[in-house]
């Protein structure tokens, strides 16, 4: 009896000191993102707080590797200059991992596969993919790579309108002012499902396979820690249990 309640308290202070060891190391990393990318990130109305795919994932990597994310959020073209100007530490915000960004900002490993594609108003019947979009108003997000891929194929053969939110955007396509919108996948079919339900539809193949990556500081040294959670997250089913709660079971 004796033993055991000795061991008993041995542990809980064992556990204790662990405890305060990881309050001790926790500190606070400053967050970038986006105010509104479903459904990576978004505001719960009712809490006031950042929810969404990219929320859950960075706030269980700060678990892991000992930091308590303090989330910012910017408008998406402003993250890269944050990072920057060392305004904020980490950035998630379902950024596309691109060689030009690569030569500004460091990345963790790949985090979410995706690609961009196309929504039309539900009696679209004319844009099928976006060869049929020439001489059309598309509608896309400032500073991304929907809008680099747009300028790229079209130069001035399209009216291409960058818009700062998405929330504009997709009103924007749903009022008519433009023809399509051309934008991340989960983004556009999350919002077909949703909101835009009986009115948009998402149509074509997905164009250019993307990946999403955390991004950080030139020489950040917090990178390693953030890979080595993200992987660990992976390895025990964590990473299934988050994309599961916000994309539905994973495919395959
Ligand atoms: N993946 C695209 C890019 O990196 C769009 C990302 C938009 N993200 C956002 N949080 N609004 O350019």
């Amino acid at each position: 009896m004796k033993f055991s309640f000795r061991k008993a308290a041995l542990a809980s202070a064992a556990s204790l000191a662990m405890t305060i060891g990881a309050m001790a190391q926790a500190d606070d990393v400053r967050v970038a993102t986006d105010p509104s990318f479903v459904p990576f990130e978004m505001m719960d109305q009712a809490s006031g707080e950042m929810v969404g795919f990219d929320m859950d994932i960075i706030r269980e990597i700060g678990k892991r590797a000992g930091f308590e994310p303090k989330i910012n959020t910017m408008d998406f073209n402003g993250i890269i200059p944050a990072l920057q100007t060392g305004n904020v530490d980490i950035a998630i915000a379902g950024m596309t991992i691109t060689d030009e960004r690569k030569q500004v900002v460091d990345f963790s490993d790949p985090y979410y596969d995706s690609g961009l594609q196309l929504l039309v108003g539900v009696d679209n019947d004319d844009v099928k993919t976006v060869d049929d979009l020439a001489g059309k108003k598309i509608g896309t997000k400032i500073g991304s790579t929907s809008f680099d891929f747009l300028t790229d194929k079209f130069g001035s053969d399209a009216t291409i309108t960058p818009y700062p939110g998405s929330a504009d955007m997709y009103m924007a396509l749903i009022g008519g002012s433009v023809d399509a919108v051309f934008y991340d996948a989960p983004n556009v079919g999350y919002f077909s499902q949703t909101r835009g339900k009986d009115r948009v539809k998402v149509v074509g193949p997905l164009y250019e396979g993307q990946q999403y990556g955390i991004a950080f500081p030139k020489g950040s040294d917090r990178v390693d820690a953030v890979n080595k959670a993200l992987a660990a997250m992976r390895e025990d089913g964590t990473y299934d249990e988050i994309h599961a709660k916000w994309f539905g079971k994973a495919e395959e």
